[in-house]
């Protein structure tokens, strides 16, 4: 078992939502974390609120999708706490849409997701998970540190419609705990640096606040546990995955049961 106590966290997305709850977990048991965000100001609220509970916290105002961005975020966790050891890229977007909409009149197609929509999801969701994963192995490779990468898919990588650009992300978030644990094997790397990926179901952050709150009242009724989950208990199964070696490239759903039905 891996311990928390006196262990460094890189997070991306740490300024709000799940990200923030893990950053929260990981200082309240004893662990150091980076926390990686676009908004500068929200950013330095969280390290105050995480400073406040007696955390170690160091920040960096972060684009994912900007490789220099994700190199430097890297190097502050190992010039300020000398190590990295947890990596969770949680920084994530939604654009939602129909790819194509025909009008209700005519029957013609009237709007289309635009490819604008699509590879904003992409850049975020998936190259900016790709960058911040990448800097960070490098530098637990370089520096000898042992860890878990832990990514962020969702139910939603099962196919949700209206999410053809993050379903796609998601789904792809599935398959990369499979390649970095079949490289790292061959590397001679596996037993040093673990890769899983969380699936959650419906979490009650501001990204599903910021949803259409009908068609959210309609998704609960499917939920078995018949509530959002709390952000809590996605960061407990990151830190139950970090400790536990024997666990290595699956996917964990944590759905309070939720089964999509073939609407999506
Ligand atoms: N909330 C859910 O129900 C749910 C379910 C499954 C998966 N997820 C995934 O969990 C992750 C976190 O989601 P959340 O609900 O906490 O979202 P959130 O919107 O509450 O937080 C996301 C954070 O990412 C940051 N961010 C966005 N773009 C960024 C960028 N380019 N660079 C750096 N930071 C950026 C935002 O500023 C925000 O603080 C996402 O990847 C999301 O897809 C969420």
């Amino acid at each position: 078992m891996l311990e928390i106590k006196g262990s460094v966290a890189v997070v991306t997305g740490g300024a709000g939502g799940i990200g923030y709850a893990i950053a929260e977990h990981w200082v309240k048991n004893g662990g150091k974390v980076v926390i990686g965000d676009v908004q500068a100001e929200l950013l330095e609220k969280a390290a105050a609120s995480l400073t406040a509970i007696g955390g170690e916290v160091a920040t960096v105002v972060c684009n994912v999708t900007n490789e220099d961005d994700c190199g430097r975020l890297a190097d502050t966790a190992i010039e300020k706490f000398g190590a990295i050891n947890l990596v969770a890229p949680f920084a994530g977007i939604i654009k939602d849409g129909l790819m194509i909409s025909p009008d209700k009149t005519t029957g013609k197609v009237s709007r289309k997701m635009s490819v604008g929509d699509f590879t904003k999801v992409i850049d975020i969701n998936l190259t900016g998970v790709f960058l911040t994963v990448r800097e960070c192995a490098a530098r637990m490779v370089d520096n000898k540190c042992k860890g878990l990468i832990c990514l962020v898919s969702s139910t939603g990588s099962l196919g949700t419609a209206g999410q053809i650009n993050y379903s796609s992300t998601k789904a792809a978030m599935s398959v990369m705990p499979k390649v970095i644990t079949a490289e790292f094997l061959r590397r001679g790397l596996s037993g040093q640096i673990r890769c899983v990926a969380v699936a959650p179901g419906y979490v009650g952050t501001p990204m599903v606040k910021g949803m259409d709150q009908k068609a959210l009242e309609t998704i609960l009724k499917d939920v078995p546990i018949g509530r959002l989950i709390e952000p809590e208990e996605v960061a407990q199964l990151v830190s139950d995955l970090y400790r536990n070696e024997a666990l290595a490239g699956e996917v964990y759903f944590i759905s309070g049961g939720l089964r999509l039905s073939s609407r999506g």
